[in-house]
């Protein structure tokens, strides 16, 4: 049996369908080159026959990936695995990923069918799936919680029925690592055949667990782990890819197994997927929170500075963390600054570039010192977000402790000026936001409203965050800016017109 983990990256499909997570078509493509830079082995892109957008963005991401295979998951009917299929046929190398539920609780109260139908389903779908692709995957949904003979019997079909891949979920977060080892050895040993397949898991973190799991299972002969970056999806999420990757990277003499990801791509990839969706990582997540590197405690700072190892088991560089921050100014030239957005992860066009270039001469202008998250707030806020209908074109702002807040907006919308003075609000980005709601007539409520400091001194770039709703499509919005209203108005801005473009979207598809 190969020592080789093959890493399929479920970010854009289970991560993606989590609460605050939802990417449109841009931001997914962003995502997919990135994934496939980190060299994860499979890239699972969708569910096509779920919505209209999600088999354009699986389409469009087998049509551009083409280092990596490219999956789209399906249920056991014919017409999600036309749609899976209709959606991936142009990759380079795609597979097909069907499942069906397989325990008693899902059986009696979801499907409301028997274990023989079940078995059936399973043969039926992968005989469907092999005649478009060889490359099939199978997953027994709930498999931790599914009887093990009769999981055994599933798999057992589905591979008779042609499945490369058999994937055993752990759907709820419910396993604990010494039982779930066990039935993954339980499953080794009495499925016929199940060296004609690679084996697979696919764990949920809603005991903080699913990496412990995923660990003790490829010790019991999984070959294949199904993860996200950040550890993003259902619920508490699914495995994190950091965690497992630097994991088998770090502990090879306990654990003799090998990943092909490009581990320097790891940061990059956390971070360009917080600044799409606008969810930061947690400051103490595993490898990738801002403080996995830092070191606060007087004894540790002493150790560190003695010597690395004394409190530190990874290097920041092996995931592509740079110590070095302050590269760049408003005498960097175009060069410079194509390279260092290409050594941050970002592959632009020379199109792209020129229109960067100019937006980061003119923050150059206003801020000293350009650090990397400043670069990278310049590409979120140009490059990865919709078209614009509503543009700020100017705010003003007066606010104090003698005076009510106003705030006088001058919007273009659908490429018209229109003007409005002064609303009030009782502090100054309530009043710009109720001049804003005025000017546009929305109706969406704002939900969430957060700020952060993205880089460092009393000149920082201000994030801000906002989720809004409207006729039950939520969506955030994100703006930055060294002033933190006209981040909060950047921000509310290209909420408001997320909320528009997936409206739109979805009156289409109505
Ligand atoms: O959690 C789960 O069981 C899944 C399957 C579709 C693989 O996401
Ligand atoms: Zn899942």
């Amino acid at each position: 049996m190969t020592d080789k983990i093959i890493i399929f990256d479920t970010t854009l499909r289970d991560g993606e369908q989590s609460p605050g997570y939802s990417m449109n078509t841009d931001e997914k493509m962003y995502l997919a080159s990135q994934l496939e830079k980190l060299r994860v082995d499979v890239l699972e892109a969708g569910f096509p026959s779920a919505s209209e957008g999600d088999f354009e963005a699986v389409q469009m991401i087998a049509k551009k990936i083409r280092g990596i295979e490219v999956a789209a998951l399906a249920r056991t009917s014919k017409h999600d695995i036309d749609a899976a299929w209709g959606a991936i046929k142009e990759a380079a190398n795609p597979r097909i990923h069907v499942f069906i539920a397989t325990s008693d609780i899902h059986l009696k109260h979801k499907l409301r069918m028997d274990r023989n139908q079940v078995i059936n389903k399973t043969l039926e779908a992968v005989k469907y799936s092999k005649q478009f692709t060889d490359n099939v995957e199978f997953s027994a949904e709930d498999g931790s919680r599914t009887d093990r003979d009769f999981l055994c019997r599933v798999f057992e079909a589905a591979i008779s029925a042609g499945a490369t891949t058999v994937n055993l979920p752990d759907t709820v977060g419910y396993a604990i690592p010494r039982e779930f080892a066990e039935l993954v050895a339980y499953v080794k040993a009495h499925t016929p055949n199940i060296g004609k397949a690679i084996l697979s898991l696919h764990c949920h973190n809603d005991l903080g667990l699913a990496t412990a799991n995923s660990l003790a299972g490829i010790n019991a002969g999984a070959r294949q782990v199904e993860v996200t970056v950040n550890g993003i999806g259902e619920r508490a999420g699914n495995t994190s890819l950091e965690e497992i990757v630097m994991t088998l990277h770090t502990r090879r003499n306990y654990l003799p197994y090998f990943t092909t990801i490009n581990t320097k791509e790891i940061y990059p990839s956390s971070h360009l997927l917080a600044m799409i969706t606008g969810i930061s990582v947690q400051p103490n997540k595993a490898i990738v929170g801002a403080n996995a590197f830092a070191h606060e405690a007087g004894i540790h700072q002493d150790g560190v500075l003695k010597h690395k190892t004394t409190y530190e088991i990874m290097e920041p560089a092996t995931i592509g963390l740079e110590t070095s921050r302050l590269v760049m100014g408003k005498h960097s030239g175009r060069h410079a600054f194509r390279d260092r957005l290409s050594e941050l992860g970002y592959d632009l066009s020379e199109s792209e570039i020129d229109q960067l270039f100019k937006k980061f001469k003119d923050l150059a202008d206003k801020k000293k010192e350009i650090a990397d998250e400043d670069l990278e707030v310049l590409v979120a806020e140009e490059l990865l977000r919709v078209p614009d209908i509503y543009k700020l074109k100017y705010l003003n702002v007066i606010s104090g402790t003698t005076t009510v807040p106003a705030a006088t907006v001058q919007l273009e919308i659908k490429g018209k000026k229109v003007e409005q003075k002064a609303e009030f609000g009782v502090g100054p980005i309530d009043a710009t936001y109720n001049t804003i709601a005025r000017l546009t007539g929305t109706k969406s409520r704002l939900l969430r409203f957060s700020i952060d400091s993205l880089t460092g001194g009393t000149d920082a770039q201000g994030g801000v965050t906002v989720r809004l709703e409207e006729e039950g499509v939520q969506t955030i919005g994100k703006g930055a800016d060294p002033d933190i209203i006209i981040a909060s108005a950047k921000a509310y801005i290209n909420g408001l017109n997320r909320l528009e473009h997936l409206k739109r979207r979805r009156s289409r598809q109505n």
